[in-house]
């Protein structure tokens, strides 16, 4: 298959399909992964430190935190692994059929999970036999963490190819081009939900045991608001400087007010949480658990709903102008409209050849792997043939760009691309 292939246009119908089974996947399916992984840190955390101090508090916590988040080993099994396919399906069509990705880019986050949630769910059963866990188990479950923290990182990065469909071609031939500091920061918005959320999960702990009708332990109740407070603050306070991040580290073919109006929500929700944490008595009777989980859900929605509108947005860019619309504000700006006759049908040819190969790395306004073309064809405007010649066999031009790559086109496309681009530029005559 043509290495430049960029997705194809799939009809809207089955766009809009895709993107809603892609949303509902990912809504089952992160916020579960993140209060497992967040859960199992913290219950590993507690149960080292338990053993180390000799201290039985933080082993029942170490031990009700996980079987909190972890709700069952089948639920564990189940909802850690069965939306995987339904993403993976979602994100190969709309990325382009199977061939999009190698096969191994899907299959290892899937390993991953599949070994981390075995491995949790053996500690999870090994800490609900004995308060006092052995070394082994112990481990296990460490090892199993780290599973599922790659596991998720690497799901991250495959998700960052939605908002940046044009890097595809890149990808393709080395799969390192999946990093990109907008699938960190949205990993790290991932890990501060899933912290503040299995703290909130924590603080639903508190005056459980005078509900069930035991005798209510203090001091243990205050193990449990210092812990989920903290973790619940910590999602707080690092959540709202990590949604102005994601925007910052959005590509500009992503972005449109939609996306900025859901990415606002995130922190009055964050500011609501702050606010019940704060306001969380002391002592006394407070059981903030649910809210706090309740917001944190909410937040995770708004997340993953602003980085799917992102997504929609980057394909549309795709595939869409310049099209007759474009056509139009062209001759609106007053600018020449395509010629007519023979010449337009070249004009249109070209604009197909600009849009399967060139479009990768450029755009007519903005910078993206090579300068927006607005900047750099005017200069050709009286001479087509070096503009071809340049095509042909790019030279270096710009220190500041990479070298541009010989481009997969023939004589006739290279005539038609030309003429594509010189009536499309801005600031012509
Ligand atoms: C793999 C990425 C890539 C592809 C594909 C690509 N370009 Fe480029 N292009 C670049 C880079 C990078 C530069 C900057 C090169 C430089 O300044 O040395 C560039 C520069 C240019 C320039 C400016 C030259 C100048 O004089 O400053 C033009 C015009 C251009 N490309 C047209 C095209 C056309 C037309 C196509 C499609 C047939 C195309 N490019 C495909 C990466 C690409």
């Amino acid at each position: 298959m043509n290495p430049l292939a960029l997705p194809p246009a799939l009809p809207p119908d089955t766009l809009l399909l895709l993107h809603y089974l892609l949303t509902a996947a990912l809504l089952l399916s992160l916020p579960f992964l993140g209060i497992v992984i967040a859960g199992s840190a913290a219950s590993l955390v507690l149960n080292f430190l338990g053993r180390e101090d000799r201290d039985g508090r933080s082993l029942r916590l170490s031990r009700e935190w996980i079987e909190a988040v972890t709700i069952d080993r089948w639920v564990l099994l189940l909802l850690g692994l069965l939306p995987y396919p339904a993403i993976v399906y979602a994100c190969q069509r709309i990325l382009g059929g199977p061939d999009s990705l190698p096969a191994i880019a899907w299959l290892a986050p899937f390993g991953a999970l599949l070994a981390g949630c075995v491995l949790l769910s053996l500690y999870r059963s090994a800490i609900r036999r004995t308060t006092e866990l052995p070394r082994f188990p112990f481990q296990v479950g460490t090892a199993g963490l780290l599973a599922m923290v790659s596991a998720a990182f690497m799901l991250f990065l495959l998700l960052g190819t939605l908002v940046n469909p044009a890097k595809l071609p890149l990808v393709r031939s080395n799969l390192v081009f999946l990093l990109s500091w907008n699938s960190l920061v949205g990993f790290l918005q991932f890990l501060a939900l899933s912290f503040g959320l299995a703290g909130g999960i924590a603080l639903r702990f508190l005056g459980r045991q005078r509900a069930e009708g035991g005798e209510p332990d203090p001091d243990y109740e205050a193990r449990v608001r210092t812990a989920g407070t903290s973790f619940g603050l910590t999602g707080v306070l690092a959540i709202p400087a990590l949604v102005v991040l994601n925007l910052i580290t959005l590509p500009a073919p992503g972005l449109s007010t939609e996306v900025f109006a859901i990415a606002a929500t995130v922190p009055i929700l964050a500011l609501a949480v702050f606010a019940l944490l704060y306001l969380l008595p002391g002592k006394g009777e407070g059981r903030p658990g649910d809210r706090v989980s309740a917001l944190f859900v909410l937040m995770f929605v708004a997340v993953i709903l602003c980085n799917q509108a992102a997504a929609d947005n980057a394909l549309q860019g795709l595939s869409a102008p310049p099209g007759p619309l474009a056509a139009e504000a062209v001759s609106r700006e007053g600018k020449a409209a395509i010629p007519e006759g023979a010449d337009a049908a070249a004009v249109e040819k070209g604009k197909k050849v600009f849009d399967t190969v060139c479009s990768v790395c450029h755009r007519f306004d903005s910078r993206l792997v090579g300068p927006p073309l607005n900047e750099v064809v005017p200069k050709y405007k009286g001479d087509p043939g070096k503009l071809k010649a340049f095509i042909r066999n790019p030279g270096k031009v710009n220190p500041a760009f990479p070298a541009m790559p010989k481009p997969p086109v023939n004589e006739e496309e290279i005539d038609s691309v030309v003429r594509y681009l010189l009536a499309t530029v801005k600031n012509g005559k």
